[in-house]
């Protein structure tokens, strides 16, 4: 990609191109964090995607099932380096059936091409396939009876690097309490094994605070530099 269109990506992220002269970039801390696999039960642990597609539409494991319009099944290149995960659909998503459609969408869209990769070059799926009521957050239950669609999801495309956007899906995706803060710049790993994940700021908690648009940006350029190794 070229400087001038890196640079008119970075202006889409409202991101200002310039740094003053002497200030270096924060570099993010390199360690790498282990957390516990969850391992997928039943039979979303060994199905193919047609088999993995037709468990999720048919899904009724937890009562969202009761209030949703559409299953989020996920979307994108099937054999991607890049593995976006977000938290749930909401009500654009919902409508659609396809994950990051709404604003937050656009923004991720925005985020993705800044480094390079344009949408259908990833693969983007949420913690939740269903949206919760009133966008409210995952309960833990939900998140559980879920999670086994995501590791499916993850197991097949096998991506070089997991991107989690925002607290909720990193939580929930690494089993841990701990705050965005302390996710973002480390590279973790889920049973000591798996794909590096790399977690940054949701795109809507973005679109409420452009001022962390610049760490964002930080944590895209991590993320490249823990996908570009081995
Ligand atoms: N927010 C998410 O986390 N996922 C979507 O699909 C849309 C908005």
């Amino acid at each position: 990609m070229t400087s001038a269109r890196r640079k008119a990506y970075l202006e889409a992220m409202q991101i200002d191109t310039w740094r003053r002269r002497g200030s270096p970039a924060p570099a993010p801390a390199p360690s790498t964090v282990t957390v516990p696999a969850q391992s997928a039960p039943g039979e979303a642990q060994t199905a193919d995607w047609a088999g993995l597609e037709r468990l999720v539409v048919e899904c009724r494991r937890c009562a969202l099932c009761e209030t949703r319009r559409h299953t989020v099944f996920g979307v994108g290149d099937r054999r991607a380096n890049w593995f976006v995960v977000g938290e749930a659909p909401g009500a654009d998503e919902d409508r659609q059936g396809e994950p990051f459609v709404g604003r937050a969408g656009q923004l991720l869209n925005a985020m993705l091409r800044a480094i390079g990769l344009p949408r259908d070059q990833v693969f983007i799926a949420n913690v939740l396939k269903c949206r919760p009521p009133n966008n409210r957050d995952p309960l833990a239950r939900e998140a559980a009876a879920c999670l086994p669609y995501l590791e499916r999801q993850l197991a097949l495309v096998a991506p070089r690097l997991v991107l989690v956007v925002g607290r909720i899906a990193a939580q929930n995706l690494l089993a841990t309490d701990a705050p965005l803060a302390q996710l973002r710049g480390r590279v973790h790993r889920r049973g000591g094994a798996g794909p590096p994940i790399v977690v940054t700021y949701h795109p809507a908690y973005l679109l409420r605070t452009p001022s962390d648009k610049r760490k964002a940006w930080e944590d895209l350029k991590f993320a490249r530099e823990v996908a570009g190794r081995g």
